[in-house]
């Protein structure tokens, strides 16, 4: 029996579904623990390349099954889309297990979602407008949807009665929006019942009993460090626990059964969304200028960065370590991943973060207050490149330039974490198991 966390490390979009289908199929489950289809964890197999939103990436192995937790938030809508797509490629859905106790997202969600940011205009967050917040908003003051409810339409009727009358108030008064009615939405969500309800369960005692009986689970992280709601760059943050310990609250399984926590962390950083991110080389569009510009486009081009879930050109920068060092503690990672290793080929020189300045004062870890990460200036260490020489056939650490090679070992000394893996390429063939 084993069972391993799988958790981002950086702002998102380390490239957790890659690794989360390389290792799959050493494990009986694959779990999403916490976020919804903010998330989008792309899966490349040969000449399919898949991006999934609510699917754990472990879908494509016969043997495996996917489950998600109870700390998600399941548009429906979406889930029944994603896996028709499924099917239609071929992967069969039926082994899907989804937690009794998992929230819904509702259509008001949505549309508070865009007025909220609407309100906020340049003060906003940048959600990916799924309808997150709400939904975890509606959670933690005990007036959401579950899964478990959608099954009984009584019981859903009556409690999207109450919780309708309170949010239509709001649509209405507050933001002068359409308010919603209790039976568009019912027939709407029963539907949806009617499909998925086969497949809801209480996953918590399912992966409970699957330990005891020596199987491996694999708890897919989704989002990352500094986009935890405690953890992270609060509020530019999404509402869930993306961190390892929300592994444990969002499936039902104590911290006691876990034994790794592999940290997914890539070879350089990138944000979507606003927020403070010190290592940011800005695109000429959003006022960079000079060879930091030019350095901040080639990240983005050769990684094309690009979300996954909202097509967003996603903010880029060099390597930052205190980031790194804070998510080795926050998450207690015991392993690392290192990805995108490859997109680093285009660069002479390489910069890493080591530190941040402000107001004359050094900082090694996160400052205490986030007004100075807002104006922190990093402190960079160069290392020389190895531009040119394609690592993405490098089959063994061995194979890659001295270069490369003394990049990962300084980022492994420097945050302090055994670097396991490094991903050459998208490919699950272009990885190097160390
Ligand atoms: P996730 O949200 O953490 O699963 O990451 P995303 O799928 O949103 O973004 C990672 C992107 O990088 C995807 O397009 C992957 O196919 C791609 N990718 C993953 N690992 C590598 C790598 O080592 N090299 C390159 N060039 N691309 C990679
Ligand atoms: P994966 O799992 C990158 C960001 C959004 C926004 C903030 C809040 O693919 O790494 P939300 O819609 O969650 O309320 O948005 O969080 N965000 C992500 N950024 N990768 C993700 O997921 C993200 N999920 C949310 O861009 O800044
Ligand atoms: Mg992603």
């Amino acid at each position: 029996m084993s069972a391993t966390v799988i958790v981002g490390t950086q702002w998102g979009d380390e490239g957790k579904g890659k690794i989360t289908d390389l290792i799959s199929g050493d494990y009986d489950y694959v779990v999403r623990c916490a976020g919804g289809n903010n998330a989008g964890h792309t899966v490349i197999v040969g000449d399919t390349k898949l991006g999934l939103h609510l699917m754990p990436s472990g879908v494509m192995y016969e043997n495996c099954t996917p489950v998600i937790g109870n700390g998600c938030v399941i548009d429906p809508g979406v889930l029944v889309k994603e896996m028709a797509m499924l099917n239609s490629l071929g992967i069969s859905c039926e082994r899907l297990k989804i937690s009794c106790d998992a929230h819904v997202i509702m259509p008001y969600h949505k549309v508070l979602d865009g007025a909220d940011e609407k309100r906020l205009g340049k003060n906003k967050i940048g959600t990916t407008k799924r309808g997150i917040g709400p939904c975890y908003q509606d959670k933690v003051a005990r007036r959401g949807i579950r899964m478990q409810d959608l099954l009984d339409e009584k019981i859903f009727k009556l409690k999207l009665e109450t919780v309708l009358e309170r949010t239509n108030a709001i649509l209405s008064k507050v933001y002068g929006l359409q308010t919603f009615s209790v039976e568009e939405i019912l027939e709407e969500y029963l539907d949806y019942a009617r499909i998925l309800g086969k497949h809801v369960t209480e996953t918590a005692q399912l992966l409970n009993d699957a330990m005891r009986e020596g199987k491996n689970i694999l708890f897919e992280g989704a989002q990352g460090t500094m986009l935890d709601v405690d953890h992270g760059t609060y509020p530019f943050v999404t509402s869930s626990s993306c961190c390892s310990g929300g592994a444990c609250t969002g499936s039902g399984v104590g911290p006691t059964r876990i034994d790794s926590v592999l940290g997914i962390m890539k070879a350089y950083t990138t944000r979507v969304g606003e927020g403070p991110f010190p290592t940011e080389l800005f695109f000429e569009e959003n006022g960079g200028t000079g060879q930091d510009a030019v350095d901040g486009e080639t990240l983005c081009q050769v990684g094309h960065e690009f979300g996954t879930t909202t097509g967003r050109k996603r903010r880029c920068g060099w390597f930052d370590a205190v980031v790194g060092r804070y998510a080795a503690d926050i998450h207690g990672l015991t392993e690392i991943a290192l990805t995108k290793l490859d997109v680093l080929s285009a660069f002479d020189t390489l910069k890493v973060c080591v530190a941040y300045e402000c107001n004359g004062e050094r900082y090694d870890y996160f400052p205490m207050q986030q007004s100075v990460l807002f104006h922190a200036k990093p402190v960079y260490e160069e290392l020389p490149g190895w531009k040119g020489q394609d690592i993405t056939e490098a089959k063994s650490f061995d194979e890659l330039p001295e270069n490369a090679k003394s990049y990962i070992n300084y980022l492994e000394k420097i945050v302090g974490v055994k670097m396991k893996y490094v991903s050459t390429g998208p490919d699950r063939n272009q990885t190097i198991i160390r």
